[in-house]
């Protein structure tokens, strides 16, 4: 197209002198090239990659000219610090976005929403303390998701409900205590998770997370070391190691809290409503998430629920069978002194009688030993 009204140009100004037009041509022609991958002033590009980089030249905005074709913004090591609402909404064929070691710390709600073709999202190293739960709800492709070294506290549930392609995810050194189960359920395809360095209190609200992880590891994924801060016990401890038992408390409390709630019922819990098994061929096919049931009730697992089960079915059993002992055991000695009386009164020949009362005697005694 280009060319074609450098040729129209060409065509109307045919009788200018041959060496001026030839000039004025080739200046055309740099500039419509230039124009079809302008790069924006003091960032460097690569034409054939489509790839702006303007790293690390101290800027505290996003230069507004950044081509539209554009598949790969490197914006490292600058100086940006907030991001206004629009900044990427001509960018839907950037594929990759770093922005890297910036002073971010907040994004947007819909900052992302152009951004239909991003698989790859970097922001690494900045001041990130919330994120909204809609911020990747546009941006479906993304594979690569790098959060690390930022201040958040927490994963607000719902952010990964629309990366059904994420493969990698980094929470790296942020400071997170506890992450919810639920929000990790939605990605089908995470194959690395990073969650180390957080000060990860692992009390109740870490077991179902660790639940998932057992699961995620179980299909393969590969988790970093999440290393407990809290409770004192557990410090340093790798929470894939902590036995389940040590959180067998937990469905106690549960249990407390679940009676507490039956007694003032709430809205009532359909559970089988249609919500998509993501979890296909889990260890735990019981544990799927069911969109109306109160959280509490949600995912009590079934090993945790199975071993108290087993705990008490034990005890009783374990109860009966040392009250039989203790009752044989009686029987016997009963049983022997009766019979050695007998034998004793028999060669004495005296009446029976004081047998009896004596056995009387004998029996109460040892029935109120035991
Ligand atoms: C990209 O294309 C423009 C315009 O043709 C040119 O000025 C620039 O040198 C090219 N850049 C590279 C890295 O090839
Ligand atoms: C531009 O990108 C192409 C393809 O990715 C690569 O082969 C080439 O080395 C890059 N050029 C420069 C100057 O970086
Ligand atoms: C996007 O492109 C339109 C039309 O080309 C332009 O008016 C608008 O300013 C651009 N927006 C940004 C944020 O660059
Ligand atoms: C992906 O990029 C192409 C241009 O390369 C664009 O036409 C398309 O609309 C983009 N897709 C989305 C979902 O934004
Ligand atoms: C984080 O970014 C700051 C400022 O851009 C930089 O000085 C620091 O070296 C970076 N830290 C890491 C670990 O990359
Ligand atoms: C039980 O309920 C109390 C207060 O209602 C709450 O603080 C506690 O975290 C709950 N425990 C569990 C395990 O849900």
């Amino acid at each position: 197209m280009l060319f074609m009204s450098a040729g129209h140009w060409w065509r109307n100004r045919f009788s200018m002198p041959w060496q001026e037009a030839c000039l004025l041509g080739c200046w055309f022609s740099l500039c419509a090239a230039e124009s079809f991958f302008a790069c924006p002033s003091s960032c460097k590009c690569n034409n054939s990659s489509l790839e702006v980089d303007c790293s690390g030249l101290g800027l505290s905005s996003i230069p507004s000219d950044i081509p539209t074709n554009t598949r790969t913004f490197l914006f490292l090591n600058n100086k940006l610090s907030t991001l206004p609402g629009p900044v990427f909404s001509n960018l839907s064929a950037l594929q990759r976005l770093d922005l890297s070691n910036n002073f971010l710390d907040q994004l947007p709600q819909n900052i992302f929403n152009d951004l239909g073709n991003l698989t790859e999202l970097q922001l690494r190293n900045n001041s990130i303390r919330t994120l909204d739960k809609d911020l990747l709800q546009r941006t479906a492709l993304l594979r690569l998701l790098d959060l690390s070294i930022n201040g958040l506290a927490q994963i607000p549930s719902g952010i990964f409900d629309d990366l059904p392609a994420l493969h990698s995810l980094s929470l790296r050194s942020n400071r997170l205590q506890s992450l919810d189960r639920v929000t990790f359920e939605p990605l089908v395809s995470l194959q690395q998770l990073q969650v180390g360095d957080n000060p990860w209190e692992c009390d109740c609200n870490l077991r179902d997370f660790k639940h998932w992880m057992e699961w995620f590891s179980y299909r393969g994924g590969k988790i970093d070391q999440l290393a407990c801060t809290l409770p004192k016990e557990l410090r340093g401890k790798d929470m894939r190691m902590v036995p389940m038992e040590m959180f067998n408390y937990c469905s106690q409390l549960e249990d407390e809290n679940s009676s507490i709630v039956l007694d003032n019922p709430g809205p009532p819990c359909t559970k089988g409503s249609p919500t998509p098994s993501k979890t296909k061929s889990g260890p735990e096919p019981e544990v799927e998430p069911s969109v109306v049931c109160p959280q509490k009730q949600r995912y009590r697992p079934v090993s945790v629920r199975r071993a108290i089960g087993t705990v008490i079915i034990a005890g009783v059993v374990c109860g009966i069978v040392c009250i039989m002992m203790v009752v044989a055991a009686a029987y016997g000695c009963i049983y022997a002194s009766l019979m050695a009386k007998y034998h004793r009164e028999l060669k004495k020949r005296q009446p029976l009688m004081s047998d009896t009362e004596g056995e009387h005697e004998e029996q109460k005694q040892i029935s109120s030993v035991a």
